[in-house]
């Protein structure tokens, strides 16, 4: 079963009580719960790790080769802001899928441009909790695409 890294940034742990009104009430804990089920059903094991420091998420981007089909990355506001990232995300051959929960191009203009982007497979904005079972649906069509050619 091909495995799956789902990793989320700095201050997704505080999803469910940070500003509700833009992130929604699910926790983080429901969303690695909703992933776990949704990779079950797709055939992907999944794994999810959370961290506030921008070097141990580049590290775990590193980690992807040879371990990980494919990377779901939330990295919050260091999309924004992380060159570091952008290189380690650059370093992959593996699909790498772009969520935020917000529709960030409705916001400040400093949250519309991402680093990680212009490294992504795709990208999705917009649709809440939701959007991380999206993006678990596209990394399987992505990787069933590849295995058939
Ligand atoms: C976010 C959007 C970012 O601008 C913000 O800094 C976050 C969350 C999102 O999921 O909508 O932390 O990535």
């Amino acid at each position: 079963m091909p495995s799956i890294l789902i990793l989320n940034g700095p201050n997704l742990n505080l999803l469910g009580r940070r500003e509700p009104g833009i992130y929604g009430h699910t926790t983080l804990a429901d969303i690695e719960a909703m992933c776990a089920t949704e990779g079950e059903r797709l055939g992907l094991a999944v794994t999810c790790r959370q961290s506030n420091s921008e070097g141990e998420l580049v590290s775990w981007v590193q980690e992807v080769p040879g371990r990980f089909a494919g990377l779901i990355l939330n990295a919050g506001a260091y999309s924004h802001t992380s060159v570091a990232l952008l290189d380690a995300a650059r370093a992959l051959d593996e699909p790498l899928i772009e969520v935020h929960l917000s529709n960030i191009y409705q916001r400040e203009t400093f949250r519309q441009h991402s680093y990680v982007s212009l490294a992504a497979t795709g990208v999705l904005c917009g649709f809440g909790a939701r959007g991380y079972l999206m993006a678990l649906q596209a990394m399987a069509a992505i990787l069933a695409d590849a295995d058939s050619r």
